[in-house]
């Protein structure tokens, strides 16, 4: 028999958005779970892109896990982008009226998050085998099974959190959901390595044998990337190979300053746009990669996680506070308007920048009409430079 527990709020996932809901949730006294299908360790070995918006930083300071990305975080007022063999720079302090986005790594912002909820003893179950999920429209349910044995949780709501491939959007009936993609026909080649980024920007190149970037996660530790074919696989990459390849699409000054060393992680991701619409199935929510995916090129993924988070915790607390059920009935709606403006701008920088396979000479040329265009016009860095900051937030 299934030992049953009763709590508020269950949360699917124990990823950015999983966590920090939990930590929202759990500071306002909402009592909640999380259920996570993989091991702690699994969870923070992933590597993911690094670039905060200061809503997000804000949030996570709101949540209380603000410390250390204070203290290591790295603040970026500004951009590089190179093209034709010239750097140029979009500097998003003089473009937005002040506005910066803080370098620290999604990695980093997990473990802050997990040592919290661990010090605070709110319960995550890691490991969690089968997950279900069960009565969303009236009294929900999750059902897994932990050690052998079987579990179920009942509870008021459920957040699906619990990413692209996750069980919970997955459960709704194929009627009510609606779902909008293109899968980009590119990947990324990525390596992570202990030597210090080519130079203290970003660099966003756009070369005729394909996209690089220049990243990083400190001033010892960069993240590079090259676009690859889609059929590419990590491991048939030396790191010579890599740092060649990369040397070959940076500018000429980028190249000289190059430092290259062996790589601690090297992989391929495939790039892709997907939005579901609704996000609100009665008593179920999806938040974050469990509803939408960017392609990384203009950075949203966690900032997009983030910004679902802020409209739901604030939804759950207005609802349990409150007793208002205004939050959740406008959580959907919400999310979507700045999740389609985040897709717009990742869609854009992803045409803007990458070598696209079979596109022809036309398309070829309007890229470099348009990156011209970018180079000369201060209206159109302003429109670059106010996304990538980060839309505020319409409430
Ligand atoms: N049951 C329980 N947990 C599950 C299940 C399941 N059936 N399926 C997936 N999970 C877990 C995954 O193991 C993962 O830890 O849900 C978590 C989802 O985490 P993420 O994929 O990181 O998604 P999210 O928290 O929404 O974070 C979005 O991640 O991919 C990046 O760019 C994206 O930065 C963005 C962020
Ligand atoms: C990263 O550092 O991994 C990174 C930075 C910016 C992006 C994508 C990835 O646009």
């Amino acid at each position: 028999m299934a030992e049953i527990k009763r709590v508020q709020v269950a949360i699917i996932g124990a990823g950015p958005s999983g966590l920090l809901l939990g930590q929202l949730l759990h500071r306002a006294g909402i009592d909640n779970v999380i259920v996570e299908q993989r091991s702690g360790e699994y969870v923070l070995g992933r590597i993911r892109a690094g670039v905060l918006e200061q809503t997000t930083v804000d949030l996570l300071e709101e949540a209380g896990v603000a410390q250390r990305l204070h203290e290591e975080g790295l603040i970026h007022d500004g951009t590089q982008m190179s093209f034709g063999g010239r750097r140029y720079e979009i500097n998003f302090r003089k473009l937005t009226g002040g506005k910066t986005v803080t370098v620290y790594g999604q990695t980093e912002v997990t473990r802050d998050l997990m040592e919290a909820r661990q010090s605070e003893g709110a319960a995550t179950i890691y490991e969690a085998a089968d997950v279900s999920i069960h009565h969303f429209d009236s009294r929900p349910v999750v059902r897994f099974r932990k050690d052998g044995a079987k579990h179920e949780i009942a509870c008021d709501f459920i957040a699906g959190c619990d990413g692209y491939h996750g069980v919970t959007r997955a459960s709704v009936p194929a009627a009510a959901i609606k779902t909008f993609e293109r899968v980009y026909p590119f990947g990324w080649l990525g390596l992570l390595s202990e030597t210090p980024p080519v130079s203290e920007h970003l660099i966003y190149c756009n070369h005729p044998r394909g996209f690089a970037l220049c990243s990083m996660r400190s001033m010892t530790r960069s993240r590079y990337y090259v676009q690859c074919s889609l059929d590419e696989n990590a491991e048939s990459w030396t790191d010579q190979m890599f740092w060649d390849e990369l040397r070959r699409r940076v500018d000429p000054a980028a190249a000289e300053a190059l430092v290259t060393g062996p790589s601690i992680e090297k992989s391929v991701a495939q790039l892709r746009s997907f939005v579901a619409e609704p996000m609100r199935f009665g008593k179920l929510f999806l938040a974050g990669d469990a509803a939408h995916i960017v392609p990384p090129t203009g950075a949203k993924g966690l900032n997009l996680a983030a910004s679902d988070v802020r409209f739901l915790a604030r939804a759950l607390v207005e609802f349990y506070r409150d007793r208002s059920e205004a939050g959740i009935d406008h959580y959907s709606a919400r999310a979507l308007a700045r999740i389609w403006k985040a897709e717009r701008f990742s869609w854009w920088m992803t045409s803007l920048l990458h070598r696209i396979p079979d596109a022809g000479e036309f398309a070829d040329r309007i890229q470099r009409a348009e990156l011209d265009y970018l180079f000369s016009s201060v209206a159109a860095q302003t429109s670059l430079a106010e996304n990538y900051v980060g839309l505020p937030f319409q409430d």
